[in-house]
This record gives structure tokens, C-alpha cells and sequence, in this order.
């Protein structure tokens, strides 16, 4: 069976260039590993709890563009950066994007505009980019107590292992 085009290639035609594009060796892999871990656990996340592939393909895109400005901007002040992030994504990507309901596209926003309020829980979209990002951070070294001390992260871990 040949490969299919999804839309998620489309989406990533936009991304990956963007990546490529980071000067800062040391952003442009933080970028790869964290930007690809987020939209792998935001997928799988997704699943998990029962949604749709289509669903867990929004999530994995929101999760790709989370931080993207972080890692292509560093001297971007940090406070503030979901609304930043997402408003980049939308400027950049989002814009770009001809397989996507306005819904659709609302949704992954609104995924990257919340996901820093991990302190309180709101739309279901939102809450499978934050525990995504939460367990990305504690799954990338398991033995690292300060991720694992964070809010969400045994929850999370608790729903997916
Ligand atoms: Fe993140």
C-alpha cells in the first residue's frame, strides 16, 4: 500500500522548514525533540481518552507548534509565550493551511493559546496539549525530580501507562 498525504504532511511541509531554518544548533534539536515529542504524546493522549484519529491529528499539530516561536525567536521574552506562540502559529502556519475547517483551526489556537495554564483544567482540546507538554518534559529523562513534581504529571502518567 503506497503512503498516504495526509493532512498532517500538509501541515508539517509548513513546520519542518521552519525548524530547518533555526541558525541556533542547540534550538533547532530542542525544537525537534520537544515539538515532536509534544504532538506524539498529544496524539497518543488523544486516543487514549477516546477521541477520534482526526482529533488526535489536531493534536499532534497543535503540539508541534506549542513553543515553535520559543525555539525560532530565543530573545523572546517567556512570559507570555502560549499567546505569542499561538499567534506566531496562526501568522505562519495556521494562515497556510487548506484542509482545516475554521473549527479545526480554532481548536489547535486555542490548544496552543492555553496550554500554559496548566493550573486549572478547560476545554478537552486544551487539556490533551497541556498533559502532553507536561509529560513530555517528565518522560524525556524519568529520573529528573522537578518535572515529576509538577502538577498533572502523575495524573497523566497514571492515565496513559
Ligand atoms: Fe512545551
Amino acid at each position: 500500500m503506497e503512503r498516504q498525504y495526509t493532512r498532517l504532511d500538509e501541515a508539517r511541509n509548513i513546520i519542518d522548514p521552519i525548524i530547518k531554518g533555526i541558525r541556533d544548533e542547540e534550538s533547532k534539536r530542542g525544537a525537534y525533540v520537544h515539538l515532536y515529542g509534544v504532538g506524539l504524546m498529544a496524539s497518543l493522549i488523544a486516543l487514549k481518552r477516546g477521541y477520534s484519529r482526526e482529533i488526535a491529528e489536531l493534536a499532534e499539530i497543535a503540539g508541534m507548534l506549542h513553543d515553535l516561536l520559543t525555539y525560532v525567536d530565543r530573545t523572546e521574552d517567556t512570559d507570555d509565550h502560549a499567546h505569542k506562540c499561538a499567534d506566531y502559529a496562526k501568522e505562519y502556519v495556521l494562515k497556510h493551511l487548506n484542509s482545516f475547517s475554521d473549527e479545526e483551526l480554532d481548536m489547535i489556537y486555542y490548544g496552543i493559546y492555553n496550554h500554559s495554564d496548566k493550573h486549572v483544567k478547560g476545554h478537552w482540546f486544551d487539556e490533551i496539549i497541556k498533559d502532553a507538554d507536561a509529560a513530555q518534559h517528565a518522560l524525556r529523562n524519568p529520573m529528573e525530580d522537578y518535572f515529576y513534581q509538577r502538577p498533572r504529571i502523575q495524573q497523566v502518567l497514571d492515565e496513559i501507562i
